[in-house]
């Protein structure tokens, strides 16, 4: 495994109960409502990293599920093949099987065996094509989507500090930032996929999914400010140059557990 592999895979794990607390569960009843009674159900989780969304969502569902997921990092895919979910909510048996693949390759089609299309903290890495690609592949399943975390440009710090607007807004701007692929959605994604999903004539049901860290999580409020910061400064360079005292100050205030942060999210269950 790579040092980055390492260091991503760590990154979840000290997401993992953050988003799993995060992630509305009301869709899962309104999901629930959409699979078929009976019957093995196949699930394909996009860009699955270690497998934290089986991991959530896989023991809230009943029957036996097969679920294939997919990301295009090995390493991850290793993790998420050996980490398995605890069985369905009726004691059900669950079975991964991992594929490596670039998920913005796959053809309306391809999916045709699903039962239900996941993907959680995928949707805002992915440029308005690559999104109408994933869009139509689940519209082309004819199956339930149910894609959570996408993040939608609100974050509040308390206490609040004079810097933290500037920061929010550089991160924006870096999670909107054009690659080779094209611009990146970043808060944007909520928005365009109920575009594309109404053009195809889905009905898509929204709810918020934030994060609300605190003292309990003062770990992962640490790393997640620092990703923040870093991210805000490498779009906005001059930045970097008024924020040592901000970062040391915050950082501080995370150790100590007096740092309180709220990212907000959006989940989506798309049905057919
Ligand atoms: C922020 S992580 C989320 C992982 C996991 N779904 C979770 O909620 O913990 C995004 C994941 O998507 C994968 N990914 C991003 N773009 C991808 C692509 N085009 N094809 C396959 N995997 C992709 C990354 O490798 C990473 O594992």
């Amino acid at each position: 495994m790579t040092v980055e592999g390492i260091r991503f895979g760590g990154w979840l794990a000290l997401r993992e109960s953050a988003d799993a607390a995060a992630r509305a569960p009301d869709l899962v009843e309104h999901l629930g409502r959409h699979l078929p009674a009976t019957g093995s159900r196949v699930i394909h989780d996009l860009g699955c990293g270690t497998g934290a969304m089986g991991r959530w969502l896989a023991p809230r569902l009943p029957g036996p599920q097969h679920w294939v997921v997919h990301d295009w990092d090995a390493d991850l895919l290793e993790v998420a093949a050996a980490d398995l979910p605890s069985p369905a909510a009726d004691g059900a048996a669950v079975t991964v099987e991992a594929k490596q693949a670039d998920i913005t390759r796959l053809h309306p089609g391809d999916l045709a065996d699903a039962t239900l299309i996941t993907a959680s903290a995928l949707l805002d890495l992915l440029t308005e094509d690559e999104l109408a690609g994933l869009v139509a592949v689940c519209v082309g399943a004819g199956c339930p989507a149910l894609l959570t975390l996408s993040v939608v440009g609100r974050v509040n710090l308390s206490p609040a500090d004079s810097l933290d607007r500037r920061v929010a807004a550089a991160f924006d701007a870096h999670q909107r930032r054009t690659t080779e692929g094209g611009r990146l959605l970043g808060p944007d994604t909520v928005a365009v996929a109920l575009k594309r999903f109404g053009r195809l004539g889905a009905e898509v049901l929204v709810r918020p999914s934030p994060w609300r860290l605190g003292a309990l999580q003062a770990d992962l409020v640490a790393e997640w400010f620092t990703g923040w910061v870093g991210a805000a400064c490498e779009q906005q360079v001059e930045l970097a140059a008024g924020t040592d005292a901000y970062i040391r100050r915050r950082l501080a205030e995370a150790t100590e557990g007096q740092l309180a942060v709220t990212v907000d999210h959006a989940d989506l269950l798309v049905l057919p």
